[in-house]
């Protein structure tokens, strides 16, 4: 965090002076740090070829797509309108991700010339009538899923997506009567996965997997990487993971015969970092069991610690450093979930003081609605000590 004279500066810039710039509630999202998780990867992940395929549900504003894109990313999609924002911001290896689509979806994916992930026996079917003789990858479920909250948990029987292994031939068979080329084997466990030994076990049962499907261009194991949240939480091990997932790839290959390209679909790990949420303290109620600070956002803006239970770590962007006292950031919604924290030792705040919520730059303004008629916020990107508007506020 970067703080000079107790005051909270993003991207270079106080966070007070974008307050007075572009007004709250505002999004903030820093270059540099997207920038630098990107290089991460890259550095880290010693395997070649590799391809990073940004998950554009985790933040698809389109400046921020333009600058994952310019670093040398793909997208992965899961809807035509993430197949158009990617293809706006010039991305041109997409992938798409199918969870229940019917056939006029999936026919103008592939028209639009993404790689699609089939995800059930009946779109291989109808993916086969559309288009015999196409590529194709099969997003294969191996039982195992992870993430921080059950709602982010995507393998294993209760999860409603991808093929279960056990049908994989069944599948493989399907594929080979439309004459579709099973070029991928694709999966995604969940999110927010600090411990990468779970992904790496995922890992070892998709290439156990992958080594009886012939004809393979490339294995793609999906997002999940976590972000540190928590005060006490650790970063995920990047180096050491990297450095496990390219042996294991390697040798891999060799077994298998020929270099396969490595995909992972992070979202969260790229984004998550970057942003922060300013908000205004409008209000503050002090009743005899509990003090409610009030905020001029809610839920609507922000609806991960109402859904998940998901922690944000807030601080006092007009006075970083300084008494504490325990309370609840609240916001402006007439529900009872619209929590930002809920009885945590929270700086003191003062009516007017710019509160910052950090770490929102993914599944914010993405999952953020506009609820109770509120309009939802600006976002502002930050860059070489420069902030721009890169949408605008909306307006009743
Ligand atoms: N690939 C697929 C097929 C996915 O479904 C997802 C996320 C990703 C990649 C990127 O996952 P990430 O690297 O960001 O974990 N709204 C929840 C997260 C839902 C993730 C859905 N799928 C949250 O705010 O925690």
């Amino acid at each position: 965090m970067d703080i000079r004279d107790n005051r909270l500066f993003l991207g270079g810039i106080a966070a007070e002076e974008l307050v007075v710039r572009y007004g709250t509630p505002l999004y903030v999202y820093e270059a540099e740090t997207i920038v630098r998780r990107y290089q991460d990867l890259i550095e880290h992940i010693p395997y070649r070829p590799l391809r990073i395929h940004y998950a554009l549900k985790a933040n698809s504003n389109p400046e921020v797509l333009r600058l994952l894109r310019r670093l040398g990313a793909g997208a992965e999609t899961v809807s035509p309108g993430e197949i158009r924002l990617a293809k706006e911001a010039g991305f041109q290896e997409i992938l798409f991700t199918c969870s229940y689509i019917g056939r006029a979806e999936l026919h103008r994916a592939i028209e639009e010339g993404a790689t699609v992930h089939l995800d059930s026996l009946a779109q291989i079917r109808h993916c086969g009538e559309i288009a015999p003789g196409g590529r194709v990858s099969l997003r294969i479920n191996q039982g195992i899923g992870a993430g921080h909250h059950r709602h982010v948990v995507t393998g294993g029987a209760e999860s409603k997506f991808g093929i279960p292994v056990a049908q994989l031939r069944e599948a493989l068979e399907l594929a080979g009567e439309y004459r579709l080329n099973v070029v991928g084997l694709h999966q995604h466990i969940g999110s927010n996965i600090l411990d990468e030994r779970i992904l790496l076990r995922a890992a070892e049962a998709q290439l156990a997997t992958a080594r009886s499907v012939e004809g393979l261009e490339f294995i793609d194991l999906g997002g999940g990487l976590g972000i540190p949240y928590r005060p006490e939480e650790r970063p995920l091990d990047i180096r050491r993971f990297g450095a496990a997932l390219a042996g294991r790839f390697e040798a891999f290959c060799r077994e298998y015969g020929r270099p396969l390209t490595l995909i992972l679909e992070p979202g969260r790990y790229l984004v998550g970092e970057s942003g922060t949420l300013l908000a205004t303290v409008t209000d503050i109620k002090r009743t005899p069991e509990r003090t409610f600070v009030g905020i001029d956002s809610g839920m609507n803006h922000l609806i991960r610690p109402a859904l998940y239970g998901a922690y944000h770590e807030i601080v006092n962007a007009s006075r970083v450093e300084g008494e504490r006292e325990v309370a609840c950031l609240v916001g402006n919604i007439c529900e009872s979930s619209d929590f930002f924290a809920r009885d945590r030792p929270l700086p003191l705040f003062r009516e007017g003081d710019i509160v910052a919520i950090r770490n929102v730059g993914a599944y914010g303004y993405t999952m953020s609605s506009q609820y109770n008629t509120r309009p939802r916020p600006a976002e502002v990107l930050v860059e070489r000590g420069q902030a721009r508007l890169i949408r605008e506020r909306e307006t009743v």
